[in-house]
């Protein structure tokens, strides 16, 4: 296991950061047999896909290309920060972690966790920004520095916001106070060294820069929420209906027919019905 959920558990339902300065020596053995994390270079010799890479005007995944493992060297010696995706798909040993967090923390079997490595070089790092996302960040090589603050314009994103763009339209619909134009206060600080691992929850505030050139593994989850469960269970549902697979021809009449019949269904539904078929489902 990557960390103690009895530990972490309070951080975790208080959305609260939590740092473990150290992970034990178990896991950083496991990840020594790991040659891919070894080093940058290692990384890229044994990479089979695409690599993105982070342009320097925001310091922002918004701002991105993608390159293949020979010419992201160069990105990066120019200082330009790499991102690996996916990249448990090189390791049977980090799907095992993914599930098992998963599993720990109490996810839906219809999220999706993957491990991301960020190759950072030195004074690089990220623009404050909020992801959609639980994260944990294991720091590999070098060190890097957190700032996390918290989210007091919106709770619960359902995607991914920089500080300084444009908010997405539907945010929008969301947002409950005037996005800031800096990074809002009551910000903590983490250095994270080889073997630290950080709490980032769903949602906080956070920026990052490397001292040195930096290394990290994420283990990164995009968890359904009550929506995404509760519109795949109405998907399922209605499919079973001819009248519901009709083309909508925008008659209101037959349209209030079908949510009437719909209204006398609901208060039949269980939490329980709906989660054996989502849970069931996810995990095969
Ligand atoms: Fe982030």
């Amino acid at each position: 296991m990557v960390f103690d959920f009895s530990e972490f558990s309070a951080s975790y339902f208080a959305r609260r950061p939590f740092f473990v300065p150290k992970v034990n020596s178990g896991i950083l053995d496991a990840l020594e047999g790991l040659p891919f994390l070894h080093s940058l270079e290692s990384l890229l010799d044994r990479w089979p896909g695409s690599v993105q890479v982070h342009l320097p005007d925001l310091r922002d995944e918004a701002s991105s290309l993608e390159t293949d493992a020979e010419r992201a060297l160069s990105f990066y010696a120019q200082g330009m920060g790499l991102l690996f995706n996916d990249a448990h798909v090189l390791s049977p040993l980090l799907q095992g972690w993914l599930q098992s967090i998963r599993q720990e923390i109490g996810l839906s079997a219809l999220t999706y966790g993957r491990n991301l490595i960020y190759a950072t070089p030195d004074g690089q790092g990220t623009a404050t920004h909020f992801d959609q996302n639980i994260n944990f960040v294991l720091q590999l090589r070098g060190i890097k520095r957190w700032t996390i603050a918290p989210n007091t314009q919106l709770k619960n994103p359902m995607t991914r916001h920089t500080l300084g763009l444009p908010v997405d339209p539907e945010m929008l619909t969301y947002l409950e106070a005037p996005m800031p134009t800096q990074m809002p206060p009551g910000a903590e600080s983490f250095e994270l060294r080889p073997g630290s691992l950080l709490y980032v929850p769903r949602g906080c505030w956070h920026s990052t820069e490397a001292e040195g050139d930096a290394l990290a593994l994420n283990f990164t989850f995009t968890a359904p929420t009550w929506i995404d469960l509760v519109t795949a269970a109405l998907r399922g549902r209605l499919i079973s209906s001819s009248d519901w697979r009709d083309t909508a021809d925008l008659s209101e009449e037959k349209f209030d027919g079908l949510l009437q019949d719909l209204i006398q269904d609901l208060p039949s539904w269980r939490a329980r019905d709906i989660l054996a078929v989502t849970e069931v489902s996810g995990d095969q």
